[in-house]
């Protein structure tokens, strides 16, 4: 069989495309301090960390990088660098590295507030891909050389066995391809995370094969990352928590979302369309995400189900001690610090519930596709045709990133977004009749679900699927605005829209601070 080596790699194939990394040798490990590591960082080297979302993430050598940045900028020298994560980090990377002015380059996701602010403002560039791209992104070397690795780790072997903490990120992958590997190996993570993880990175075309998960719960790797103990340049000691993010409390609006969502589902599961042992779900972050699994949870006509999905949060959790769900296979344990205290100290109930996998496995459109998952992500905007922007404010101002939205979105079973049918008191309609930029598109959303209720976009031409959404999820102000508009379009078309006023809503809001005052008289004299 001919099999391409990728760098540093040495591989045995069995039938299955299920790899085993050999290394061999041992080196003492090399502890140093959190400053000495990050002098190996050099102006314009990139740097690839572990973590996924702040979970898991590198908290003590970015904080000395900033700190290197900061003092090399008072010199007057110049020092910036690239960074490479899974997805979204702590203050103690996106926040720090952001406010020393320290980062040129960063890819992909972030929710960091001061990294938001600097990215706005034309900083920083910002590489914003689907996260199951990024591991294979970096392989196929699109972005650049990784320079140095820096992990997370809850335990380390003398002969380079690194075992990850709260997150699968895409380690293995920066591991391998970087020159320098740090570790930080932080007490504060228990070790029983080890149980939780799946370690496979898959090869690359054209010597790729099928991904063998056939079910959410199958595990293919090792529960470690195998790397070359001579690439380890040193070990730093911490004792940091995750900066785990505390979750708004769900209240009416967003538990009405929850109970339209599983509404929707259980009647979709009683005309047959669902199975009626369910499928896996995945479903996205933040708060609304977070309120809508605690509402489809709660539905007991929803039977327990699986989830294969991104992130795993506080809701999850809960919900498996109920018996709610039985499985979830993710990248993180996107979970408040003692939510994650009560997995690893009962770790002999949530090894066999839970599974941690890199971002190209839990993300990945191969296996989505064959398990049948459904998805529920959040919008930011919707349009009258079904596309959804997720990301961008006004379509110009970055909120977050993507994310794994669109690797669910355009691969599942059945593709749903939520989101309150109004954004800010009011001001703001969630639905509008073009998007001012485009995340997930008419062809790959089915459902809509607002607190007013759920538009079913499956099988319907765009006029029907206007329709459907402005009767079913409008906020009752702004469907008049929006009714109003389509009489400015030619009904004759594929998709009516009016050029000149399709934005007409945004160019309001941001001259008046109200979407309300749209008058579509001021956008087609
Ligand atoms: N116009 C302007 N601002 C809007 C808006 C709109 N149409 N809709 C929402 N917002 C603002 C909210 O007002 C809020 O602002 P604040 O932080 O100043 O209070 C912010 O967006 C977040 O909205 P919130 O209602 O708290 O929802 P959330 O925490 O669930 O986040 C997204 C919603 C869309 C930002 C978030 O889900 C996201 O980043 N999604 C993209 C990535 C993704 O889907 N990942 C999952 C894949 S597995």
């Amino acid at each position: 069989m001919c099999v391409k080596l990728l760098f540093g790699q040495k591989l045995l194939i069995k039938n299955t495309n299920k790899k085993i990394t050999e290394t061999k040798g041992t080196m003492a490990l090399n502890f140093i301090s959190a400053a000495e590591a990050a002098s190996y960082v050099k102006n314009g080297d990139n740097i690839g960390l572990s973590g996924f979302t702040p979970a898991g993430t590198a908290k003590a050598v970015t904080r000395e990088i900033a700190r290197i940045a900061e003092e090399e900028h008072a010199k007057g020298n110049p020092y910036q660098i690239g960074v490479f994560t899974g997805a979204s980090t702590g203050d103690a990377t996106d926040g720090v590295l952001a406010n020393a002015h320290a980062i040129r380059y960063r890819a992909p996701y972030t929710t960091n507030k001061d990294f938001r602010k600097a990215v706005n403002s034309g900083e920083i560039h910002y590489n914003d891909i689907h996260l199951s791209q990024m591991a294979q992104e970096l392989r196929y070397g699109f972005m650049g050389k990784v320079d140095t690795a820096i992990i997370e780790a809850c335990e380390i072997t003398e002969d380079g066995k690194i075992y990850l903490t709260a997150a699968g990120g895409i380690s293995p992958t920066v591991c391998r391809l970087a020159d320098k590997i740090i570790v930080e190996l932080n007490s504060a993570q228990s070790p029983n995370l080890k149980y939780l993880h799946d370690v496979y990175e898959p090869l690359d075309p054209p010597y790729r094969r099928e991904i063998p998960i056939y079910k959410p719960s199958d595990r293919i790797g090792s529960s470690y990352i195998q790397v070359d103990p001579k690439k380890i340049v040193g070990v730093v000691r911490t004792s940091k928590p995750d900066e785990a993010r505390h979750f708004t409390a769900p209240d009416v609006l967003t538990d009405k979302i929850g109970q339209n969502v599983a509404e929707f589902l259980v009647a979709d599961m009683k005309r047959g369309i669902i199975p009626s042992c369910f499928l896996p779900i995945q479903s996205g972050v933040g708060n609304i995400a977070n309120a809508v699994l605690g509402g489809l949870g709660r539905d007991k006509t929803v039977p327990p189900f699986e989830m294969y999905t991104e992130v795993i949060q506080n809701s999850v959790i809960k919900l498996m001690e109920e018996g709610r769900i039985k499985f979830g296979s993710a990248c993180s344990l996107t979970v408040t610090n003692d939510c994650l205290d009560e997995v690893t100290g009962n770790i002999d109930f949530f090894k066999d519930k839970i599974v941690l996998r890199q971002s190209e496995i839990s993300n990945n459109p191969e296996i989505i596709r064959r398990l049948g998952v459904i998805s529920i992500n959040t919008a930011i905007e919707v349009d009258l045709y079904g596309n959804v922007n997720s990301t961008h404010v006004c379509g110009v101002k970055m909120m977050n990133g993507i994310g794994g939205s669109c690797d669910f979105t355009r691969n599942s079973y059945i593709s749903i977004f939520t989101c309150p049918s109004t954004a800010k008191d009011g001001l703001i309609s969630s639905i509008v009749p073009m998007v001012s930029h485009v995340d997930s598109t008419e062809h790959d959303v089915n459902i809509i679900v607002t607190e007013q209720g759920v538009a079913d976009l499956r099988g319907k031409s765009p006029k029907q699927r206007a329709e459907a959404i402005i009767e079913n999820c409008v906020h009752p102000d702004y469907k008049q605005i929006l009714r109003d508009y389509l009489k400015l379009t030619n009904p004759k078309v594929q998709t009516p829209q009016n050029l000149a006023a399709a934005l007409g809503m945004h160019v309001t809001f941001s001259k008046t601070g109200d979407m309300h005052l749209t008058n579509w008289a001021d956008f087609v004299k």
